[in-house]
């Protein structure tokens, strides 16, 4: 099966922050694999905006070092890395001054869609904004794109969007969670509602409890100044484990259009219970016999009480979800980098065989990394003679292997881009939904702060502080294999 690419308008995207390394490691390089498929138009144009003062040869040249370094080998075509460098341009600007502001006025095209990625810091977000503005240079049909973290509480999230409606509509705010952009995450609405088979079950009648994992082998050296104010909880769970959550919990929308999407996963957000204490684990990895730092070490605060671990249970008061916990934990230099949503269902009502030979419940596991894919656990009759024996199989689809190239993924931020300048906002978080999370959110972060707790040690390359494990034990039930 082939992929197919359908082009998309011609456009001016303006990368904010060029220089940086989120624009390097993954705008740039994604932006070129769109060019390479032929998605983007030859006259579309991505303008690099930054602070250092340079001609457009010498950030080419910068653009090449970029795709050089972070693109696989078998991707780095010379002949095509080159045509794509000629779309490039550059305007040195000062984001809290006049300074070129004018000449990327010059420059914008009035008749292609226009983008602006703000790949820099939050605080810088309203004074760009204002800019585009104030020098006439973005018009009524621009685009934003805004990163997160969005905020560090509902105050601060308020706030930000607050200043970014003084000058854009919603409309035109593109707030990005890259794990919507993952290709199984959008599985995840495909396979609940372009098939009649899981929806009549996706309840709480049928659900015993649904897992959702996102664990990384690495630690937070190099950013440990960034992840030590934020944590597991904010710098994971508000965003990337509250998204699947919505799209795994929500009820159908009528329409696949943004604000239809987005309305039923803020309901989700707005029916979430408090958590109590005792349903959160919270965890700091140690130093490890390989000679890798300790949390603390990373962090540079000998006594920092900040997560890199959090697992916790979590229940939506609704009529679908009522008394089936959604089990959430992420980490970092746990044992295995693993993404997943496992929906566990119940026994069948009535077990017609005997004892020893009881079915397993179905277990429905979505992967989003590695090896994107769908695995559903049946119980099957074991073949051969010798009576009736079951025996529990796996369904397992890895895309990769079953749609050969059109199963080999689009990063997430290449897709992502593509849909900002479609004028998709689907796959992108509306200011209400940020702000819900966070009211979720704070009151967590606040109890634990205002109780002192302190984060339980485990080891790096672990699955995590064993408190975790009892989270699961206590209600008769465990993670799922991987990490435990
Ligand atoms: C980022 C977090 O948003 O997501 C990082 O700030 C984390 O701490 C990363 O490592 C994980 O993304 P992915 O796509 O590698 O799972």
């Amino acid at each position: 099966m082939v992929s197919r690419v359908i082009p998309v308008e011609d456009f001016d995207l303006v990368i904010i922050g060029a220089t940086g390394d989120l624009s390097r490691r993954k705008i740039l390089p994604g932006l070129f694999r769109r060019f390479s498929s032929g998605q983007m138009p030859e006259t579309s144009r991505i303008i690099g905006a930054a602070r250092s003062e340079m001609d457009v040869a010498e950030w080419r040249g910068r653009v090449r070092d970029a795709l050089e370094e972070f693109l696989p080998k078998e991707e780095q075509d010379g002949e095509r890395i080159e045509a794509f460098l000629l779309q490039m341009e550059y305007i040195a600007i000062d984001a809290m001054g006049e300074g070129g502001w004018k000449e990327l006025g010059a420059l914008m095209r009035q008749d292609a869609v226009q983008a602006f990625y703000f790949s820099v810091a939050p605080s810088l977000f309203g004074a760009l904004a204002e800019r585009l503005k104030h020098f006439g240079i973005a018009n009524e049909d621009a685009r934003i794109v805004v990163e997160k973290p969005f905020g560090r509480d509902l105050a601060s999230a308020r706030a930000l969007n607050a200043t970014l409606a003084e000058h854009f509509d919603e409309h035109q705010i593109y707030r990005i969670d890259h794990y919507l952009g993952k290709e199984t995450v959008q599985n995840l609405m495909a396979v609940r509602f372009a098939n009649i088979l899981f929806e009549p079950l996706w309840n709480a009648q049928y659900v015993d409890h649904v897992q959702i994992t996102v664990a990384e082998t690495v630690g937070v050296g190099g950013r440990g100044a960034y992840y030590d104010k934020s944590g597991a909880m904010r710098d994971m769970v508000q965003n990337h484990l509250m998204q699947l959550l919505c799209l795994t919990a929500m009820e159908p929308p009528s329409h696949f259009d943004p604000d239809a999407v987005r309305d039923e996963k803020v309901k989700v957000i707005r029916a979430l219970d408090p958590v109590a204490p005792d349903d959160i684990v919270r965890g700091q990895y140690r130093a490890s016999a390989d000679g890798g730092l300790a949390y603390r070490d990373d962090a540079e605060d000998p006594a920092s009480k900040t997560e890199s671990y959090i697992a916790m249970k979590v229940q939506i008061s609704n009529w679908r979800w009522n008394g089936t916990p959604f089990y959430l934990r992420t980490g970092k230099r746990m044992k295995a980098r693993m993404s997943e949503i496992v929906v566990n269902f119940k026994e069948p009502p009535h077990n017609i065989f005997t004892e020893a030979d009881a079915p397993r419940c179905n277990v429905l596991t979505i992967r989003l990394q590695p090896d994107e894919g769908i695995d559903l656990r049946m119980t099957i009759k074991e073949p051969g003679p010798g009576g009736m024996r079951l025996v529990e199989v796996p369904m397992d689809m890895t895309f990769a292997e079953a749609l050969g190239d059109a199963g080999e993924n689009a990063d997430a931020y290449e897709r992502l881009i593509m849909d900002v300048i479609r004028g998709n906002q689907t796959l992108f978080m509306r200011g209400d939904e940020v702000e819900a999370a966070w009211r979720w959110t704070d009151p967590l972060i606040n109890g634990w702060k205002d109780r002192g707790d302190v984060p339980a040690g485990y080891d790096a390359g672990s699955s995590g502080p064993d408190d975790a494990l009892m989270l699961m034990h206590r209600d008769g039930r465990r993670w799922s294999e991987i990490l435990s």
